[in-house]
């Protein structure tokens, strides 16, 4: 009896944690990101593969364009939170 309680809390645990810590992936597509960049393919902004490319070897980039688009920069100002667009751009900056 006890065990199964213990197990009913760790999903419980996981379930709310990853509420919580949603992919990278997950913010691109619940932010719209996902709607401009596709992962191979240009659509209304570069692939997420192009941008990946362009800033692989810039170590500022993260900060550099979470400013871009907090205050719409060269860039459509995005509604989301400095934590969502560390998210999705860790993920775009990281794909492969
Ligand atoms: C309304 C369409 C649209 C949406 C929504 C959008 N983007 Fe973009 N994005 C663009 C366009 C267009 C460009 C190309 C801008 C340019 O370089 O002139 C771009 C470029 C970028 C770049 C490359 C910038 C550079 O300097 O090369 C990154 C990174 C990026 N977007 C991230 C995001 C993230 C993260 C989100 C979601 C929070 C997002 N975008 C949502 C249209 C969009």
């Amino acid at each position: 009896m006890k065990s199964i309680l213990m197990v009913v809390a760790a999903v419980g645990v996981m379930a709310s944690g990853m509420a919580y810590a949603q992919s990278g992936a997950e913010v691109a597509k619940a932010k719209g990101c996902l709607n401009c960049h596709d992962m191979a393919v240009k659509k209304m902004g570069p692939s997420i593969k192009d941008i990946a490319a362009k800033f692989k070897d810039d170590k500022g980039a993260e900060a550099k364009l979470t400013a871009n688009l907090k205050e719409g920069k060269g860039h459509p100002k995005s509604a989301a939170s400095d934590a969502e667009l560390k998210a999705a751009l860790q993920y775009m900056l990281t794909a492969k």
